[in-house]
């Protein structure tokens, strides 16, 4: 899924091949990250809804909301969240 849209574009995150943007912060450790965006607790529920709406927490943020479904983003966001 995460192939699928691109994340790896903007953004380096382990075990996902061709994730080697540099546009976006990397995400290969973000498991052990206390924030989300330095604006949310990192937790499974706050890391899907920021996927659903990056600009809802994060006033202006440049990442571009991606339109996941919400399948899609608890994917992401359990899949991210064993990166330590
Ligand atoms: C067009 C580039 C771009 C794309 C595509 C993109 N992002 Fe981002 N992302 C960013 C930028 C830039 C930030 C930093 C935003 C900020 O901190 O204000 C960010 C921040 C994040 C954060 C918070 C990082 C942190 O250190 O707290 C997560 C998690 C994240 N992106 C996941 C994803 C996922 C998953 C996808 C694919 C569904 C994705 N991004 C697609 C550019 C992108």
């Amino acid at each position: 899924m995460i192939n699928r849209h691109a994340c790896g574009s903007c953004h380096w995150i382990a075990g996902v091949a061709e994730a080697n943007g540099t546009v976006g912060p990397p995400l290969s450790h973000f498991g052990s990250q206390q924030m989300i965006a330095g604006a949310l607790p990192n937790s499974p529920d706050n890391l899907t809804r920021y996927l659903l709406s990056p600009e809802s927490v994060v006033k202006g943020n440049v990442m571009p909301n991606q339109h996941l479904t919400g399948g899609d983003a608890r994917d992401a966001a359990a899949y991210l969240l064993t990166l330590r």
